[in-house]
């Protein structure tokens, strides 16, 4: 799926809003890791991903050719400066209407306006491959996150007490938070 659009962050910035290629995959994977080593309310720790630059590669460019599935970075100056994505929950008749999405941003771009912007832009690629609801799992903390999901009309459907368990502080509760992108459909 192809996605590209231009925004104009809150410090007046432009910002790119486009499908990674295989050759951002060395960035995307810097990215990755520096993000997850910002915050303590992702899934995983920087040294847990199996990536190699050859299997990011790979990933990327069998995403760019896949008509439900996107990976889009988010570019200011020529930096990609954070990342979001779309993934089907599974590919079998009782579950290929949902879809999950994961974001994650550069934290000195923190409140400008790139979450939303990928957030959106996600929100959209899912409409347009005629997913039914999208959905995500966010650290009960996360007011950030909390407060952009809501924004956009996701709503809570549940959480678990023990998702996460912190190196650092201990458990960390989950929300599960779903989107209906068609309330009504006649499929
Ligand atoms: C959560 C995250 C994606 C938000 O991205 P961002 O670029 O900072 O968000 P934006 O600047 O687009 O702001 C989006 C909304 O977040 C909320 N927000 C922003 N700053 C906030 C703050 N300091 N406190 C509370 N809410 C805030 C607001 O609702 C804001 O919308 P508005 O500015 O239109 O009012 C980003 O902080 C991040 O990558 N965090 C670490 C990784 C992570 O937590 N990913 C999500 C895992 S579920």
């Amino acid at each position: 799926m192809k996605y590209n659009k231009t925004i104009t962050l809150k410090d007046g910035k432009t910002c790119t809003i486009r499908n990674a290629t295989e050759q951002d995959a060395k960035d995307v994977l810097s990215v990755f890791i520096l993000t997850h080593e910002q915050t303590d309310f992702l899934t995983t720790y920087p040294e847990e991903t199996s990536f190699t630059l050859d299997r990011e590669k790979e990933y990327l460019k069998d995403k760019a050719d896949n008509e439900r599935e996107i990976e889009l970075v988010a570019e200011i100056g020529g930096t990609i400066v954070g990342m979001a994505g779309i993934a089907p929950v599974g590919k079998t008749e009782k579950v290929k209407h949902r879809v999950s999405f994961g974001v994650c941003i550069e934290k000195s771009r923190w409140g400008l306006g790139v979450g939303r912007a990928l957030t959106e832009a996600c929100i959209e690629c899912a409409r347009k491959a005629d997913y039914i609801q999208i959905e995500l799992e966010v650290v009960s903390e996360n007011t950030r996150a909390l407060a952009l999901y809501q924004s956009v009309g996701f709503v809570e459907y549940g959480r678990n007490p023990k998702g996460f368990r912190s190196r650092t502080s201990g458990w960390q509760e989950i929300v599960h938070m779903r989107l209906e992108l068609d309330r009504y459909p006649n499929k």
